[in-house]
């Protein structure tokens, strides 16, 4: 369960979520993606840890076994592809964190003092190559370095400790946030929907988003699952995963805003958003400095345990597939990741001018995994496990280990999985492809 909190609670939580929000209309796309969460990426999770779990494999592997055909062996390579995609672009976001946490190293934090300087200090950032694929680079080598040294006893040890300063530093933040001039203006953009702002894409991000958060659709889940003992329940050990997510998100969503409000940025920067707006707060605070140091090591430390998550399917590929060395799988996957990521980071300078569909490279990776192949992935699992493997054949088996199995949570888990699942996910692409 811990492992799983740790992929799950992310860059997707503290970065991804408020832009996604800011450049979206805030509470009717927040309500989206809560019944998105619920009625969808809730039950896919539960899905893919069981198909995980019963059949001791990641995706390529368990979808052998439960397609018995070598095409749903096929889309379940297409699933580890995809994260190991995820993990390219993951890698240049979180080299960002980790540029920021070395700045916070020179604990002089006065040249954040202005919007108009936060806005530079990220821009001077993005353009220059080096630095970006230095970072990249560097924070790929973390996750080897931890890969190689076992995940046990390196990221969830830390994570115990780790995951709870965490959050208690972005409460911190919250309580900050709110008592600033612009907070009333925050919360009503955070929970006063205005359903004109809502349109198709947005419903298909808000999609993508609840299954990046709960790093679905791309194998990460099915691959825990494997690893999960007998013993071990599936639904009590995915609650605890979706609640802490869903707070970290809301919490996030509430620090970066009330700044965005209170300093008159714009609620619809893109990727740039925490960057451009918790540096100022925090060099506005007492013992800012300090509280900005452990605030990106700590989005480091949780990016690293889901940067390793993204990893993971393709290295059990590997090694389960293609008889590698686990060492020698760990260097290869990071080693591709590395090179995937090259062109994302050059997204931002040198090949500023590509753009594909109106986006640039970075922004087209992130929405082709996020947006179309990992709610792809996750219809997949769905449909090999209602409507090829049997309903209720898989409902006996999940909750026969599951002390919570009540008729209600049956039908929740039959109706959602079963018929909510794949009918959105397929209405919501027949959107998108209609109005692209
Ligand atoms: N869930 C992770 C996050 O919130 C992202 C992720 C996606 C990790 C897919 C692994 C696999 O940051």
């Amino acid at each position: 369960m811990l492992a799983a909190v740790g992929s799950a609670v992310g860059l997707a939580n503290i970065w991804r979520f408020p832009y996604v929000l800011g450049t979206n209309g805030g509470a009717a796309f927040l309500l989206v993606y809560l019944i998105c969460l619920f009625l969808i990426g809730f039950p896919v999770f539960v899905a893919e840890v069981f198909m995980g779990s019963l059949a001791k494999r990641g995706p390529y592997g368990a979808f052998a076994l439960f397609g018995r055909s070598a095409k749903w062996a096929k889309a379940g390579l297409l699933i580890v592809l995809t994260g190991f995609v995820i993990s390219a672009f993951y890698s240049v976001v979180a080299g960002w964190i980790l540029a920021y946490f070395f700045e916070s190293l020179r604990f002089s934090i006065g040249h954040f003092h202005s919007k108009e300087n936060c806005l530079n200090y990220f821009e001077a950032l993005m353009q220059s190559p080096l630095k970006l694929i230095f970072f990249h680079g560097l924070f790929l080598s973390f996750s080897l370095f931890v890969l190689l040294g076992g995940v046990q006893k390196g990221i969830e040890r830390a994570s115990r400790w780790m995951m709870p300063l965490l959050f208690v530093l972005l409460f911190v933040l919250v309580l900050k946030g709110l008592s600033l001039p612009g907070a009333s203006l925050a919360l009503d953009f955070l929970f006063k929907p205005d359903w004109e702002s809502l349109t198709g894409s947005s419903v298909l991000l808000a999609l993508g988003q609840a299954f990046f958060t709960l790093s679905l659709g791309q194998g990460t889940m099915m691959t825990y699952g494997s690893y999960l003992e007998e013993k071990e329940t599936i639904i009590s050990t995915s609650l605890p995963v979706l609640f802490v997510d869903t707070l970290i998100s809301i919490f996030s969503g509430i620090a970066v805003f009330t700044i965005v409000f209170s300093s008159g940025m714009e609620a619809s920067a893109g990727p740039g958003l925490i960057f451009q707006t918790l540096p100022l707060v925090f060099s506005q605070m007492t013992g800012g400095a300090v509280l900005m140091l452990l605030f990106f090591l700590l989005v480091c430390i949780a990016a690293l345990s889901s940067e390793i998550s993204a990893l993971e399917p393709m290295i059990a590929f590997l090694v389960d597939e293609m008889g590698f060395k686990r060492r020698k799988a760990s260097i290869w996957t990071c080693l591709g990741s590395f090179l995937l990521g090259i062109p994302c980071a050059l997204a931002f300078n040198l090949w500023e001018e590509i753009s594909v569909w109106g986006m640039n490279v970075f922004e087209c990776i992130s929405f082709l995994t996020t947006s179309i192949f990992v709610p792809l992935g996750g219809l997949l699992s769905v449909v090999l496990l209602a409507y090829v493997w049997g309903m209720r054949r898989a409902l006996n088996k999940l909750l026969e280990r599951s002390k919570r199995s009540n008729i209600i949570v049956y039908l929740y888990l039959y109706i959602c999985i079963k018929y909510l699942a794949p009918i959105f996910i397929l209405c919501i692409f027949v959107h998108s492809l209609m109005n692209p």
